[in-house]
């Protein structure tokens, strides 16, 4: 420290304005606070002590110059005290609030969720409305009240998937529904004719998956009773179905075939291609099923059908393995 004061002075000035500059965190300036203005050890202190040396002529200046150092380094504390305590503005490089944003990825329902809900529209304009139906049945209604009989190869248990739930009999099991089916019965039995309705879902069977089979899939089911519901009808339905689906030019053929549930029964062709596709089974509901849900078969007839629902999204969007709706493979859910 120079013995002039007033040299000491400006040297004490310029250091302690250069350390708070410096300093870069609360803590760091308290230390400088205390080592340049420190009531006790800082070196105001100090210039403190040679002031009472100076001459009596001298004192006057040299006092005056002692008050504005004090107050210029004070001030110059709390500005820089005031400054860290600001919230940091962010670091990295100004960003550009006009750039256009990255876009969220949006997801989409499952191709086989818009066929189901494209097929309820369509058959909604027909009139049918749409009932829904559990997925664990029991077996009066996936088999006994659709007249299929216990000897019957579809109950084999092994064809079937049934659960063993705590405290039901074996003589009255539950089941996974091996077809939607079930649910023309469920509706017959807590509505009276005349009925149009349609239920779509999933059903199960113990296949192994391949291109074509899946051991869980899904149908859309359709039941139309009435005093004069015909065949005529079943086919008109069907055809403007297929129609709407897949398009104007699709006609569709009946074959004769079998199910307990109808008589005459038919599976449904649409033309595909120069060929045949089949796409389901239907026909005039059994007498006996009418009889099971308490209808009287010389007061109502129906129509019912099934249809895979699998099989149409494949057709329409040429998809060659069943699998893809199941594997969730986003490169594939993605087309949709
Ligand atoms: N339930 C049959 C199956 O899963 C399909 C079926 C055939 C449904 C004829 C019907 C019908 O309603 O009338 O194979």
């Amino acid at each position: 420290m120079s013995s002039d004061p007033l040299i000491a002075l400006r040297e004490f000035e310029t250091e302690a304005l250069a350390a708070i500059a410096a300093a870069t965190n609360a803590e760091g300036l308290e230390a400088v606070r205390v080592k340049f203005l420190g009531r006790k050890q800082g070196r105001l202190k100090d210039l403190q002590a040679l002031l009472g040396k100076v001459s009596p002529e001298q004192r006057p200046i040299v006092g005056k110059q002692f008050n504005e150092v004090r107050e210029r380094t004070e001030q110059a504390l709390e500005a820089r005290q005031a400054d860290l305590a600001k919230p940091k503005a962010a670091a990295g490089p100004a960003f550009d609030v006009t750039l256009p944003g990255e876009p969220f990825p949006l997801g989409k329902k499952h191709p086989l969720t818009q066929t189901m809900e494209e097929f309820k529209d369509i058959m909604g304009r027909f009139g049918f409305t749409v009932v829904d139906g559990p997925e664990v049945e029991d077996e009066h209604h996936n088999f006994i009240a659709l007249n299929i009989p216990g000897d019957h190869p579809a109950r084999d248990p092994l064809d079937n998937f049934y659960l063993s739930v705590a405290g039901r009999s074996a003589d009255n099991p539950v089941m996974l529904r091996s077809q939607t089916s079930t649910v023309q019965i469920r509706v017959m039995e807590q509505t009276k004719p005349p009925i149009r309705i349609v239920s779509l879902g999933r059903v199960y069977r113990p296949d192994n998956p391949d291109a074509t089979h899946s051991p869980m899939f899904h149908q859309m089911e359709g039941l139309m009773v009435g005093p004069d519901v015909t065949m005529a009808q079943l086919k008109t339905v069907l055809s403007l179905f297929a129609a709407a689906y897949l398009g104007e030019n699709v006609t569709i053929r009946f074959r004769p075939s079998f199910f307990p549930f109808t008589e005459p029964s038919v599976e449904v062709d649409v033309s595909w291609k120069g060929g045949w596709m089949e796409i389901g089974g239907a026909g005039m509901v059994d007498p006996n099923v009418l009889r099971a849900v308490g209808y009287d078969p010389e007061e109502v007839t129906g129509f019912a059908f099934g249809l895979g629902v699998e099989r149409f999204c494949m057709r329409r969007y040429g998809i060659d393995d069943l699998r893809a709706f199941y594997q969730n493979d986003i490169r594939f859910l993605r087309q949709f």
